[in-house]
């Protein structure tokens, strides 16, 4: 009803301007006043904790394209391997799990059978399971060893938004206490970490402010568009990939997410005059090599007469030479750009189904929760 909408015309629109509270919340109790992280709640011992040394995730759709943020965090914070694998695929192909092997079931719903059968695989195996969940009670975190709850509220649109944001904070404080547990980073450093984690919800609100008109025009212009092609390095290639998905979940259009990288190894074969390209761009300052690189596949598709929409750090002066639209990130470090870059991204998608004409909260053959394998 109209009442339970809050006043949007869909949940989907709810849902993303419940972005901010969502990862807010997802923080909430779980930072100690001394900058420690505080995470007895997962209820595995620090010894175990100590003892991981791979870590794997398992999640289907948006969840997993938030595990792949998280890979890229985990890493380069814990020094330990982090795999992220679809939960249907992990479970039918032997994988290699050991007592020391975290496995991470990141689920919205909590009841999504092909990641539910592939935890009880890995329990079987004798690995510890934990749960990041936003579901109290449902049998992902019923069945787990542990879980972290994301606080992200009730989603009830189909395609999943706030759960996306509210996942990778979750996973990053995950990271982040294995990192406390292990002495994989200074104290400073984590403290560090936090404070930017702390202020992200700011700063989607300010995306959420400021760019939303930008991608609503970009969307009216675009509507008759064929497909897309979204493409992004490190943390920007699971963001073009889920960027991807919410369009074509949502507004039924043929988009493919790429690592920017691979532009050349194939993908550009597909631009044409008139594609639309959307490019996800890092951060440029401090000592960002991929921001030159992501550049310079702007300016390869740029020349084949594609349109370029990129999504940018403020005053980003390179992306104003070449893009034809841009959406605006404030700006922020590049392990945490996932959590506003896939807003206006998230937004782009629903003005597309509107102006459609298509219920963006229950698109067609899609289910909120898939419980059969
Ligand atoms: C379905 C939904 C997606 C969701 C995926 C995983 O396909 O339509 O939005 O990302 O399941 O769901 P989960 O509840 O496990 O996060």
């Amino acid at each position: 009803s109209a009442a339970e909408k809050g006043g949007w015309d869909s949940f989907m629109d709810k849902e993303i301007h419940e972005g901010p509270a969502a990862v807010q919340r997802t923080l909430l109790g779980r930072l100690g006043k001394d900058g420690n992280l505080n995470l007895d709640e997962v209820r595995i011992d620090e010894h175990d904790f100590k003892a991981i040394d791979k870590i794997i995730v398992i999640a289907c759709g948006t969840a997993a394209y938030a595990g792949m943020v998280a890979k890229y965090a985990i890493e380069h914070w814990v020094r330990i391997p982090v795999e992220v694998e679809l939960a249907h695929e992990f479970r039918y192909r032997d994988p290699i799990l050991t007592p020391r092997t975290l496995v991470v079931a990141i689920s919205q719903s909590g009841e999504t059978m092909d990641t539910l059968m592939a935890l009880r695989h890995a329990r079987e195996q004798g690995s510890k399971v934990l749960a990041i969940c936003n579901t109290q009670g449902a049998s992902i975190p019923r069945e787990s060893d542990a879980v972290l709850y994301t606080h992200a509220g009730p989603e009830v649109a189909v395609a999943s938004t706030k759960a996306f944001v509210a996942q990778i904070t979750a996973a990053y404080v995950l990271g982040l206490y294995l990192a406390q547990v292990k002495g994989a980073m200074f104290r400073d450093e984590i403290a560090q970490a936090l404070d930017s984690l702390k202020d992200m919800p700011r700063k989607i609100q300010w995306v959420l402010d400021t760019q939303t008109k930008t991608v609503h025009d970009a969307a009216a212009q675009m509507v008759d568009a064929k497909s897309f092609l979204f493409l992004g390095r490190h943390v920007g290639y699971p963001v073009a990939m889920e960027g991807a998905l919410k369009l074509k979940e949502i507004a039924y259009t043929f988009t493919e997410g790429f690592a920017a990288g691979e532009l050349k190894h194939g993908p550009i074969a597909l631009v044409d005059e008139g594609e639309p390209v959307v490019f996800i761009v890092p951060p440029a300052r401090g000592r960002n090599v991929l921001h030159a690189k992501v550049i310079s596949g702007i300016e390869e598709v740029k020349a084949r007469g594609a349109y370029i929409i990129a999504v940018a750090e403020e005053n980003d002066p390179d992306v104003e030479r070449y893009a034809d639209v841009v959406f605006w990130r404030p700006a922020c470090p590049t392990l945490m750009s996932p959590l506003v870059d896939v807003v206006p991204l998230q937004l782009f998608a629903m003005d597309m189904a509107k102006l459609k004409n298509y219920d963006v909260d229950k698109p067609r053959n899609l289910a909120k929760s898939v419980t059969v394998e």
